[in-house]
């Protein structure tokens, strides 16, 4: 039995944070981010929105995209560095406000690399026969741990949630292959000590490696070529990192999401929110192969390769 996305859902807070307002604020330029980050704007959520309101919308659209009852779902799994509370999880408040009273409910901390860690655990069910469907959500407010007084950090991140319903689907679709990895000795270059802090250069050479080596390898482990790949859906943190992966794989410009100039860098988000907009605007379909790769605070990686289709 084959486990892949059936579903998928997002939500974007609607006020938008331009490189010009941040202009206003710190030493910096839009020239500067643009070049450096390939980011023009962000969304930040307000003092109302909390993470798992985010959350709630973006899983309520994935599980009306999958056609499922929120009775359906046997596990919640929400990936987050910036939960409401450190407990009860951001999981347990969906399972609430869902209706899902079938589900158990945990958060995954493995920072922007969680989606992927959250995808794969829910394989696991579902190959395993064990649930029929497991909801995953990737969200972040990450403007409530940005020290706004920081140019170093404080022009990277965005807010946004992404959710999927992991499920049965057809042979030879679902996911093929994946990877997840951790490098918890790199944990003093990003992590969170009242507000995020980050020695951006290091992060950087790191996720320039691991990105390329993890997407050449699940689609090895999927047994397929480079030209086999049809899109690459990179975590959306720095363009100059998610272009060193793109040219790892060979592929053209247009084979590659790009939707970080609209919202920044949302953590375990970007991976499903670039997925949604690939697939409103058709550049993901049925049968395709595509690869995500995600890297994060930990340090963590994972990656996945499918075939897209239920
Ligand atoms: O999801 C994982 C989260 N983290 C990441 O993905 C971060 C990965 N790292 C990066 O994306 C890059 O390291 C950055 C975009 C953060 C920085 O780019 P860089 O090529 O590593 O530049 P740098 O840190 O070496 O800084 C170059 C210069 C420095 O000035 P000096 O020392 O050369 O005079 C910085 O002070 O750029 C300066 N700088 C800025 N200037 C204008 C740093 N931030 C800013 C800014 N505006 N916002």
């Amino acid at each position: 039995m084959n486990a892949g996305l059936i579903g998928v859902g997002k939500y974007a807070p609607p006020h938008i944070m331009t490189n010009e307002d941040l202009e206003q604020r710190l030493d910096t330029s839009d020239e500067w981010i643009r070049t450096m980050t390939g980011i023009e704007e962000r969304r930040i959520a307000d003092d109302e929105t909390n993470t798992s309101h985010m959350g709630y919308n973006a899983a309520v659209e994935a599980i009306e995209n999958a056609g499922i009852q929120p009775e359906d779902i046997g596990l919640i799994l929400v990936a987050t560095v910036t939960p409401d509370y450190p407990f009860p999880s951001v999981a347990t408040m969906l399972q609430d406000q869902l209706g899902a009273k079938n589900a158990a409910a945990m958060d995954i901390s493995a920072a922007c690399a969680g989606f992927m860690y959250g995808i794969v655990t829910a394989k696991q069910f579902v190959e395993s026969g064990t649930y029929e469907n497991v909801l995953v959500v990737g969200v972040e407010k990450l403007s409530k741990i940005t020290d706004w007084n920081d140019r170093n950090t404080a022009v990277l991140f965005g807010d946004g949630a992404g959710a999927a319903v992991v499920g049965k689907v057809s042979e030879g679709r679902g996911i093929l292959s994946f990877e997840l990895g951790a490098d918890g000795s790199g944990g003093k270059y990003l992590y969170q000590d009242d507000k995020l802090k980050m020695n951006g250069r290091e992060v950087f050479k790191f996720a320039v490696r691991q990105m390329g080596e993890t997407a050449v390898n699940v689609i090895e482990k999927a047994g397929l070529e480079k030209d086999d790949v049809d899109y690459l859906i990179p975590h959306q943190a720095n363009i100059r990192i998610m272009e060193a992966s793109r040219e790892r794989l060979g592929l053209p410009l247009e084979k590659m999401s790009k939707t970080i100039h609209k919202y920044g860098n949302t953590s375990a988000a970007s991976i499903p929110i670039s997925l949604v907009d690939d697939l409103a605007e058709g550049k993901v379909k049925d049968d395709d192969v595509i690869v995500l790769v995600g890297f994060g605070g930990g340090l963590t990686w994972g990656g996945i390769c499918m075939r897209w289709g239920r």
